[in-house]
């Protein structure tokens, strides 16, 4: 078992998404759901890329994700986004999960990974970034 990746001193990019993890999006052991933490990522992602496009957003890939630490119930999670490319159409955005747990001001870093979304127009073409 490999230790946690090391964690960067404060968090990069701007807050898109701050909430709590709630009991029903955790499994049998008590853990929230990594698929619910991809969601709120992809979610914050796209904010960021939306405001980028000034127009319809759509993800074309996820890359990179590592899920560092768990995140438990009740925990405050804060996705920061962070855009690092602006293509013709695609935009990569990194998005990093951070939480804060009961009783703890510290913020844990949680969860990384880079998405790629694609400016789309009402017929979910591809459409050129309107920045
Ligand atoms: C994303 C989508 C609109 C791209 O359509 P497409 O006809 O393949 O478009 P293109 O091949 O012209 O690619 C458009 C851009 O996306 C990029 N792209 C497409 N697939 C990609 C991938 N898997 N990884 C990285 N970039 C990708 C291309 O490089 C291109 O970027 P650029 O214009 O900046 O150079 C289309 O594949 C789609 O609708 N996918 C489903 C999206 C979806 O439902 N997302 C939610 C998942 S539940």
């Amino acid at each position: 078992m490999s230790a946690p990746a090391p964690t960067p001193p404060h968090p990069s990019g701007d807050v898109v998404i701050r909430t709590i993890a709630m009991p029903a999006d955790a499994n049998a052991n008590g853990d929230i759901f990594g698929g619910w933490l991809i969601s709120q990522m992809d979610l914050g992602g796209a904010i960021l890329a939306r405001g980028t496009a000034h127009g319809r957003v759509t993800t074309a890939a996820v890359d990179g994700m590592s899920f560092i630490r768990p995140v438990n119930v009740g925990d405050v999670v804060t996705c920061y986004a962070k855009l690092l490319g602006v293509g013709r159409t695609s935009m990569k955005v990194r998005v990093e999960a951070w939480v804060q747990r009961y009783a703890d001001s510290a913020q844990l870093h949680v969860t990384e990974g880079t998405f790629v979304y694609v400016a789309i127009d009402t017929h979910g073409k591809p459409q050129p970034v309107n920045r």
